[in-house]
């Protein structure tokens, strides 16, 4: 896969850190070495607690290393949204706690030191479609009526240059009069890896202890806490904190009945005309968002969106096209340099769970389901937890508590788990699929039939075949084909595995299976 802006211009300067291959004690464990995990570790071993992160794979490089990097309480059209479904109450306590975050972030940047490019900038929501224009305006009251200064606005500083040039029908058109947009002001982007380095630095200052390469396989209870088996080591801990984007524990908690995952894309390219300041993106969906971002003496334009819901059986080919077209638009001499894609946990009301992760369980918590705001919400999220596990009142954490849905999607999804065992053993007796092989062209990956049963197969340039049972390791959904980055995609929670079958992206932990050919 192709690797973010962030991560490649961090690479030189990243520390790495030992993989854990023995028995350890702890306080707390925390589980994933991203922006959530690495800022409640600082937190907490500031506070003088004993802490270990567990990274199973490098601290910051996937959900936190992939981002837009935007440090802003402004979530698309969120509040007038909570406010109708939530109420004033805790739509406040949310804007709040964001508002909180840009604040701590700067805080720490500050005081540690930390050289990461941070920069204050606003933030803008518009829109260029006329239907979008009314839920403009009630984001506006929305805001103004939970006390936050925002007005509607027709201009944005962003210079766009109203064309008349046909566009084909699908694609993306930038050309366009804006027609309404929000500012919220004094918001932050930066970098995040060189963020994630600053925290990291800090924490193993405090004698605390990061692993990496340290995959978690397991959390079992215990009479007197919680032992974290790793494939090769183990923590035993009083406290754990499951911070790995999408919690690797089915149960208790049952996060993945009421969670999915959306990937959406990046590009960073450079241009010769001067840039701009601000931070903005498009209301309606797909969206498009845009930031630049230091590099050296001049500046790139990053330019993203196009989500779509993880492992949906859709051609993925155009993904980068429409946002290079977005480029193009702006910028007719714009030259892509980085072109990455991240996936992002959506919770069935849009708010991040971030407290108790079971009622059965004491003293484990969770932080997922982001949405796209990352940046904010892991700092939220760290700073509830903290406190959690410090025993302090945060005034803001009712919104988030994270135990107050019961699952309620597709409870079908469990009944997978029990095919997977049946279903396995009969596979593995499949034998000479030569033949079913031969129509699955260089590059292209697909799903054939052997005898009834399935097998992924994907052929390399140089016609090398992998073949894959193509059932996610999580709870047993069919995978689906992603051809722009060779990968396994579940379409059930967003589980994603490379064509060899590892597994890359939680909820899924385990390996597929593999079937060799001789060639
Ligand atoms: Fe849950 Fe695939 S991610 S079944």
């Amino acid at each position: 896969m192709d690797q973010s802006y962030w991560i490649s211009s961090w690479i030189e300067k990243k520390k790495n850190y030992p993989k854990l291959q023995k028995e350890i004690q702890t306080e707390v464990a925390i589980i994933g070495g991203g922006l959530t995990g690495l800022t409640t570790a600082y937190y907490l071993s500031k506070a003088g607690k004993q802490v270990v992160v567990l990274e199973k794979d490098k601290i910051c490089n996937h959900t936190s290393g992939n981002t837009t990097a935007k440090i802003t309480s402004q979530h698309g059209l969120f509040y007038n949204y909570l406010l109708q479904s939530v109420g004033r109450k805790e739509a406040k306590q949310y804007l709040e706690a964001n508002e909180q975050a840009i604040k701590n972030i700067a805080k720490i940047i500050e005081e540690e030191n930390i050289a990461c490019d941070f920069e204050w900038q606003d933030a803008y929501v518009f829109t260029q479609k006329p239907a979008e224009v009314e839920k403009i305006k009630k984001e506006v009251e929305a805001l103004k009526y939970l006390g936050f200064h925002a007005e509607f606005m027709e201009q944005i500083p962003l210079p766009i240059q109203e064309k008349t040039k046909q566009i084909k029908e699908n694609e993306i058109n930038i050309q366009k009069k804006v027609l309404g947009a929000i500012r919220f002001e004094k918001q932050a982007q930066f970098n995040p890896c060189l963020y994630a380095q600053g925290l990291a630095d800090k924490i193993q200052e405090k004698e605390n202890q990061i692993y990496e390469n340290s995959k978690v396989l397991d959390v079992k209870k215990q009479e007197d806490g919680y032992e974290v088996i790793l494939e090769e080591g183990k923590v035993k801990a009083k406290i754990v904190v499951l911070s790995s984007h999408y919690p690797i524990i089915n149960a208790p908690g049952f996060y993945f009945m009421k969670m999915y995952q959306e990937t959406s894309y990046l590009i960073a390219v450079e241009t010769k005309e001067p840039l701009w300041e601000g931070m903005y993106i498009t209301s309606e969906q797909p969206t498009i968002s845009l930031r630049t971002v230091k590099n050296g003496e001049k500046r790139l334009l990053l330019v993203g969106g196009m989500e779509h819901k993880t492992g949906a059986k859709i051609d993925l080919k155009n993904s980068y096209q429409q946002l290079e077209q977005v480029a193009k638009q702006l910028y007719p001499d714009s030259k892509v340099l980085y072109r990455w894609n991240t996936e992002d946990c959506i919770s069935l009301d849009k708010i991040p769970y971030i407290g108790e992760f079971s009622n059965l369980w004491p003293n484990v918590y969770v932080a997922t389901g982001y949405k796209k705001w990352g940046m904010t919400s892991s700092n939220v999220a760290a700073t509830i937890l903290t406190d959690k596990i410090l025993g302090r009142k945060n005034l803001n954490e009712e919104v988030f508590q994270s135990t107050r849905l019961k699952p309620i999607k597709n409870y079908k999804e469990l009944g997978n788990m029990v095919k997977e065992v049946s279903y396995s053993v009969l596979f593995n007796k499949l034998e000479n699929i030569q033949e079913k092989i031969k129509d699955v062209k260089q590059k292209e990956g697909k799903i054939i039939e052997v005898e009834g049963k399935k097998v992924g197969v994907y052929r390399n340039e140089k016609g090398e075949i992998y073949a894959v049972k193509p059932y996610c390791t999580h709870l047993g959904c069919e995978l689906s084909w992603n051809n722009l980055d060779n990968t396994w995609d579940c379409p059930c929670h967003g589980s994603r595995f490379t064509y060899e079958g590892k597994a890359i992206y939680a909820p899924a932990i385990k390996d597929l299976e593999k079937f060799y050919f001789p060639s």
